[in-house]
């Protein structure tokens, strides 16, 4: 097929940058920038590399259905290819993924599955068993399988591997890589053991998954969970080659999501948060090197489908992942803080049109209607509709006319015991510290609070 100005012609030769600001050790630690593929990642490559090894080999016929099991890349990858090529596709996704990257799929024309992302293989609910038993239910149907199928490590050994070994000029002494189905793992290692024996695969772990052990101290332990997304493994699959490994680390997710937020701070890239384990643990490796030497690893995929999550201060307080001083006191629930100009307000002559488009540019359903530092009322969602109903002119009225302006508030040293009569009529806490408003507590956020003392 000739791809001359088509979309899929896209895919691979990505570039390499050098990381100049980042400490190296005695090393040059280069990345390879996968976010460049047209869905954002570097599961574009296998996505394309499997359909046409399915074409060739006859698995699918004109008008039949891809089926894959996956955290979302390689869905990106298929449903890319899948919709380019006129098939259709099925994706059973587990519950812990990014919501921008089910968006982006179903955009695509994707038909999303999402299913539990707690349970294991051999649990009916578990993505890739759901996978493979849809494709004996669905008539012309290819159940592509990521983790066994091996166009997936082929991609990497016939392009990404010789792009690397051009770009390093033949100059490069380690790869660091993730293993979400060991693809990217097998098939560089396979080709830099051909080319360049001597160059060391490392692998970057998430802690919780069983591969790090194993390859550091041959020790199985019962995997655990992480939040890091596409890497990690709970089992070993078969497109997984983890003899080629030489080194592995295993990395915290507060570490992950650190060093990829320092990674765009310094070095101006947007990468997901495999980037940050991927890079954390290059640099350990970088820094850990007694002579030079010269590392790539990748950025796998765009942070732009994690802005909401680990480049959200605010999704990083509720995950405990970033600490603000302890105060002992009702404060330390509070996620958006008055001082900090970081809580949505209403002003009491503003319209309720504004206050509806606050809630929904806000994802909230109530907000504070402050007369400088003092709370005088609250507007939620059922105010707005008890005054617009029956007349939608009524948008143009005042805040100040539809708002309760009977606020109870609780002071920052109350008991949190005092918190539940409050949740209880339905109501959220407002916290002000001597007439100052201080912020709003919600059931969630006592929630979310109660998780973190589980540690
Ligand atoms: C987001 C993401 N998906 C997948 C992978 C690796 O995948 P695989 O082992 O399937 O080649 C990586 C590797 O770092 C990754 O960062």
């Amino acid at each position: 097929m000739r791809r001359d100005g088509h979309v899929l012609n896209t895919i691979g030769n990505t570039p390499l940058v050098e990381l100049k600001n980042l400490d190296t050790g005695p090393c040059r630690l280069f990345v390879k920038l996968e976010n460049q593929n047209p869905t954002g990642s570097i599961k574009d490559r296998i996505g394309l590399s499997m359909v046409e090894a399915a074409e060739r080999l006859g698995h699918i016929k004109p008008g039949g259905t891809l089926i894959e099991a996956t955290a979302g890349n390689t869905g990106l990858g298929l449903a890319l290819v899948a919709a380019q090529k006129g098939y259709k596709i099925i994706l059973v996704i587990p519950d812990k993924m990014a919501q921008e990257k089910i968006l982006h799929l179903r955009a695509l024309g994707a038909d999303c599955r999402i299913t539990r992302s707690d349970v294991g293989k051999g649990h009916p609910e578990y993505y890739q068993d759901i996978a493979e038993r849809l494709s004996t239910e669905i008539p012309n149907s290819f159940y592509v399988n990521q983790f066994a199928n091996p166009a997936n490590p082929f991609a990497h050994e016939a392009t990404t591997g010789p792009e690397i070994w051009a770009q390093t000029e033949h100059m490069l002494d380690a790869v660091v890589v993730g293993v979400g189905s060991g693809g990217t793992l097998s098939g560089l290692g396979r080709y830099f053991a051909r080319v360049a024996p001597q160059v060391q695969m490392v692998v970057a772990d998430p802690i919780g998954s069983i591969l790090e052990p194993l390859i550091e101290r041959g020790e199985n332990i019962t995997p655990g969970s992480w939040l890091v997304e596409g890497i990690g493994e709970d089992f070993i699959p078969p497109n997984c080659d983890l003899s080629l490994a030489k080194k592995a680390y295993a990395i915290s997710d507060a570490e992950s999501f650190f060093t990829a937020r320092e990674v765009l701070a310094k070095e101006g890239i947007l990468g997901g948060s495999s980037t940050g384990t991927l890079v954390a643990a290059a640099l350990r490796y970088c820094r850990e090197q007694t002579a030079p030497k010269r590392v790539v690893t990748f950025i796998c995929d765009s942070g732009n489908k994690y802005l909401t999550k680990m480049y959200n201060d605010f999704w990083m307080f509720e995950q405990g992942l970033l600490d603000r001083p302890k105060q002992g006191n009702l404060i330390d629930l509070i996620v958006r803080r008055y001082q900090e100009g970081s809580v949505a307000t209403l002003a009491p002559n503003e319209t309720l049109l504004q206050a509806y488009r606050r809630m929904k540019l806000f994802d909230v359903s109530q907000l504070p209607v402050m007369e400088g530092e003092r709370i005088v009322g609250i507007l939620d969602e059922s105010d707005v509709l008890l005054s617009v109903q029956g007349d939608p002119a009524r948008f143009s009225q005042s805040v100040a006319s539809a708002m309760c302006a009977t606020v109870v508030t609780i002071a920052p040293n109350a008991p949190i015991q005092e918190l539940l009569p409050i949740f209880a009529k339905d109501l959220v806490a407002v916290v002000s510290d001597h007439g100052r408003f201080v912020g709003l507590i919600t059931k969630i956020d006592l929630l979310n609070y109660l998780r973190k003392q589980l540690g």
